[in-house]
């Protein structure tokens, strides 16, 4: 049996991050956002694609105890020899032919960032392997079928295949420029969104508004009857002016949204009809930006041919790093471990926590009932910041880095979006144990990664009004009191105090900023918003008396 040390790099477009597989079991994956505080990690332009997840690669080393030397392979999620041949014009083409030189020198760029890394031992992965891998490799069960749709890869923008004997067969690809995710970011930029971020704004934005361009755009977004589909370029203007960042929305553009939304699901659901078509087995494993989408996967997994879909917590680029780790370590003969969990960044120890609350010097307790504690301040309506455990791999708090609030109070929504600096339409999400989950929400359970919409029982829509969206959904996090004893032991505090057993869920950060990732970020963040408590391990922090500052 091989043994490997395999480090996995995103770089290239947007949300650089870095993976350690070590003999075939991840052991660290973060986000380099996460440290530089960045968010996104860079632009998603052809200039930044130099640009590597220095910091995010160092950590997961220093995590396992290694260097840079220890390295058997560095598995980077983009192979240059896919890429459009050159133009011999590096401003061709918005630049393509940088990008692409950029990812030839990515072996030296990472030698001069990690000193002791051998250059000759980065091997580069397609995109869409990486994203494909990110899924089938990590999925807990058997997947016979794989989906990959996101903007774009080296020339593609989706993948269609199917496992056989534990390695990838691809089916299908699309070639640029036709690609969904592309179409989406488009639509976000033009709704006065930041593209490749905001798209889930977009999203719920769309729960506004009827699809009353769907027929329009089916004609300009169609599949192609081999697996494959067409987008047609689109002039938004035709459907909603262009909307600047701070300008109110108006019907029209909540329309739009929803249209492109509605035929969005549509496509997907075609997608997978093929593939399930050629595979005939029920187990789906879908990855890449587009599926983030939880309104689009929900409907997916009610409409579509698949019993079940599992999607990686990092389903966007940032996956491919571990995704393009865990390729390479099969391929290296190492047996693959599937993912338990999207706890696999930073963590602190309680000594760690201990020094940066005295290093602040700011009063604490460390209640013997930290559960109790904590549902005494949510009962009474304070919004909780918690830090627990290691940091969340991929976009979505799942209980390491949250914000927790009352859900029985619609009022709450708003509260936390001030915190945020959130648009005033975004929902926020309901955590409830696993066991109670079905009690309540409808839909695909269990839920552990936030990656589907679900419906909300009627019975339960004015009792916690909170996290219910204006189309009567909500996006559940599950919690196995298996895996999460503290926050199972948190939600049943909660649920004796109030009879409700729902927590609101957002991730822990304010405007603009990624998830706090530190005990400092959290500091700091407890510190500028107007956030109740603060937990961080075994401690409490509470929000002094306030004085006026006014003059
Ligand atoms: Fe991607």
């Amino acid at each position: 049996m091989a043994m490997g040390v395999v480090l996995g790099i995103n770089a290239v477009f947007h949300d650089p991050a870095a993976a350690l597989v070590i003999d075939g079991a991840v052991v660290a994956a973060a986000e380099e956002e996460r440290f530089t505080r960045r968010k996104h990690g860079k632009e998603p332009v052809p200039f930044s694609t130099w640009e590597l997840p220095v910091e995010a690669a160092r950590w997961c080393l220093a995590q396992a105890g290694m260097g840079a030397g220890d390295v058997d392979a560095i598995a980077y999620s983009y192979h240059p020899r896919l890429a459009a041949a050159a133009a011999g014009d590096l401003t061709a083409d918005g630049w393509e032919d940088l990008r692409t030189l950029y990812v030839r020198r990515a072996p030296l760029f990472l030698g001069a960032a990690l000193p002791g890394l051998d250059p000759q031992r980065v091997r580069f992965v397609p995109h869409h392997v990486a994203h494909a891998a990110s899924a089938y490799l990590a999925a807990p069960c058997e997947t016979s079928a794989v989906l990959v749709v996101d903007g774009r890869g080296e020339c593609t923008s989706h993948l269609a295949g199917r496992v056989v004997d534990g390695h990838l067969q691809t089916l299908a690809m699309q070639r640029l420029p036709h690609s969904l995710g592309l179409l989406y970011e488009s639509l976000t930029d033009h709704l006065g969104f930041r593209r490749a971020s905001d798209e889930y704004k977009v999203m719920a934005l769309a729960s506004y508004g009827e699809p009353r361009w769907l027929d329009a755009l089916r004609r300009v977004v169609r599949t192609d009857g081999g697996g494959g589909f067409v987008v047609e370029p689109i002039e938004w203007t035709t459907f909603a002016p262009r909307r600047h960042a701070d300008d109110a929305w108006g019907a029209p553009h909540a329309d739009l949204a929803a249209s492109v939304q509605a035929r969005l699901e549509e496509m997907l659901l075609s997608l997978a009809r093929w593939l399930h078509a050629r595979t005939g087995n029920g187990h789906l494993a879908f990855a890449g930006g587009v599926a983030l989408n939880c309104v689009a996967n929900a409907r997916l997994q009610r409409e579509g041919p698949y019993e079940t879909i599992w999607i990686p917590p990092a389903a966007g680029d940032a996956g491919t790093a571990l995704g393009a780790a865990l390729f390479v370590a099969q391929q290296d003969g190492d047996r693959i471990h599937h993912l338990r969990t999207s706890a696999l960044g930073r963590g602190w120890d309680e000594g760690a926590l201990a020094a940066a609350i005295l290093g602040a010097r700011l009063p604490h307790e460390r209640p013997a009932r930290l559960a109790d504690a904590v549902a005494d301040v949510l009962a009474r309506d304070g919004i909780v910041a918690w830090f627990q455990g290691r940091s969340e791999y991929g976009p979505r708090a799942l209980g390491h880095r949250s914000l927790f609030a009352d859900p029985r109070r619609a009022a709450n929504v708003e509260r936390l979006n001030v915190v945020k600096g959130r648009e005033r339409f975004q929902p926020v999400a309901p955590m409830a144990l696993l066991e109670d989950a079905a009690d309540i929400f409808d839909g695909p359970l269990p839920s552990p990664y936030m990656l589907f919409t679900h419906r909300v029982r009627p019975e339960w829509r004015r009792r916690i009004p909170a996290v219910v969206h204006v189309d009567g959904s909500a996006r559940v996090q599950t919690v196995d009191r298996h895996a999460e004893p503290l926050l199972a032991a948190l939600l049943e505090a909660f649920a004796r105090r109030t009879g409700v057993p729902v927590l609101v869920n957002t991730s822990f950060n304010t405007a603009g900023r990624p998830m706090v990732d530190d005990p400092r970020d959290a500091l700091e963040c407890f510190g500028s918003a107007p956030i109740d408590a603060l937990v961080l391990g075994p401690f409490l922090l509470r929000r002094a008396a306030c004085w006026s500052v006014a003059a």
